[in-house]
């Protein structure tokens, strides 16, 4: 019997394209053996035919007409590494409405077209499947939708932006300021193209809100998410989490409660105590603690960015996208079911959401200062629990910094508000999050 050949249309050919096309390319006969079939590289689609590459392919093989090779009656499955949200939402639909299997890495399409790319995965028969979407090569996708399906999850904390924890090793580690850092995780490739997406948290966000809906059922607003990134950390506060035995992370936290019916995502850079395992992910690494109420804690770690991680995460997607078309299977369950099963969770309301809190400040050096400063506390009822304080005598002005006991997002926020408001305040303060389990 002869094989039977699968066609393949890559969309772009940026870091993880050229990832994928280089690890397609070396591992092909190996996967065609696995697998029973013959692959067909149907083409590539990029906007410039004319870039310098550090992959080669032959130049038949590249088109700017990405509709026209999503239409060839030969291209099963179409993979979309483009990125951006507009013409890449138009392709992937195009592609799912004709029948063809879509790969995607686009964290950001997923979360702001969600519900109608799922509708037309679904009308499609599930053929849709995004593993390199959130951390890089940890196969965190097909972990909960498979392996850890059968848990209900009060709380998934991870690392999940390889650039923010390159940024944070190598300032924390090695001294290095942020710009360098940033350019550093550049040139290795993790950064997105616009890096604000990473050092603004946005990232994480695109891939917490992913975790959460593919658990929870729900997609968390961006209005009531708490998205902040890792631009203001000062070695102020690394030094400060090091002498306290906790470890400065960009994280991303969903906690759920089922009694209560809530839900909250947030991301953010927070302390972690330097014994909990993700204290440990450094570099580019992500990792990422799934607690279920039957697996208990479950963490996977491993690289989170990069072309070649992620296109191991998309050949990984390949293989099942060839064996769901090759034995009669669907791809997947029914994603956009899910988001039936999320109707009656809420998100959780800034009483709800509890944690001790860091805070760093710059004050006027001058008798009276700290009484001011603790009174605002006490009338909000945030306990403080640890205080270090540099001063600057030449200036006039100290450093504060201090951690509190748990307290509610609510009444931290009224602190940080009265303290921006008084005088003795030189700045804004620097507010983090101290992550308890
Ligand atoms: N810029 C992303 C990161 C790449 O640094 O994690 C992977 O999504």
């Amino acid at each position: 019997m002869s094989k039977p050949t699968i066609g393949i249309a890559l969309l772009g050919l940026g870091t993880v394209g050229q990832g994928v096309w280089k690890h397609l390319a070396d591992k092909r006969s190996d996967l065609e053996t696995r697998l029973g079939v013959r692959l067909d590289m149907r083409g590539v689609a990029v906007r410039n035919l004319r870039r310098t590459r550090s992959v080669r392919l032959p130049k038949q093989k590249l088109t700017t007409d990405s509709v026209a090779l999503i239409d060839d009656p030969k291209v099963d499955i179409v993979i979309e590494l483009i990125g951006g949200t507009t013409v890449a939402r138009k392709l992937v639909l195009r592609a799912l409405r004709a029948g063809k299997t879509v790969i995607t890495a686009n964290k950001a399409l997923l979360c702001d077209h969600g519900p109608e790319i799922l509708a037309a995965a679904q009308a499609s028969g599930g053929k849709l499947l995004f593993e390199g979407s959130v951390g890089g090569g940890i196969p965190i996708i097909k972990s909960l939708r498979e392996g850890l399906v059968a848990n209900r999850f009060d709380l998934i904390v991870g690392i999940v932006n390889g650039t923010s924890n390159y940024i944070l090793t190598r300032m924390g580690e090695d001294g290095l300021d942020f710009e360098t850092a940033l350019k550093e995780a550049r040139t290795h490739g993790y950064a997105e193209a616009d890096a604000s997406l990473d050092v603004d948290g946005i990232d994480a966000w695109h891939k917490a809100s992913i975790l959460a809906f593919l658990a929870h059922g729900k997609w968390a607003p961006r209005a009531r998410t708490l998205v902040e990134g890792i631009r203001n950390v000062r070695s102020a506060d690394i030094d400060f989490a090091r002498k306290f035995g906790y470890t400065l992370k960009h994280l991303a936290v969903v906690r759920r409660d089922f009694k209560a019916g809530w839900m909250s995502v947030g991301v953010y850079p927070a302390l972690v105590p330097s014994d909990n395992i993700l204290a440990k992910v450094s570099g580019v690494n992500n990792g990422i603690t799934l607690r279920g109420d039957v697996v208990g804690s479950t963490t996977l770690a491993g690289r989170g960015a990069g072309g070649d991680a992620t296109a191991s995460a998309v050949l990984g997607d390949l293989v099942d996208a060839i064996l769901a078309r090759t034995r009669g299977g669907i791809v997947d369950a029914d994603l956009h079911a899910l988001t039936r099963a999320g109707k009656s969770l809420r998100m959780a309301d800034e009483d709800e959401i509890v944690s001790p809190f860091y805070l760093r400040m710059t004050l006027r050096d001058t008798h009276g200062v700290l009484a001011g400063i603790y009174r605002i506390f006490a009338q909000h009822k945030v306990s403080i629990a640890r205080v270090v304080q540099y001063e600057h005598p030449d200036k006039g002005t100290g450093t504060l910094t201090l951690s509190t006991y748990p307290a509610s997002e609510r009444n931290i926020a009224k602190v940080v508000a009265e303290l921006s408001r008084a005088k003795t305040v030189l700045e804004e303060p620097m507010l983090l999050r101290i992550f308890a389990t």
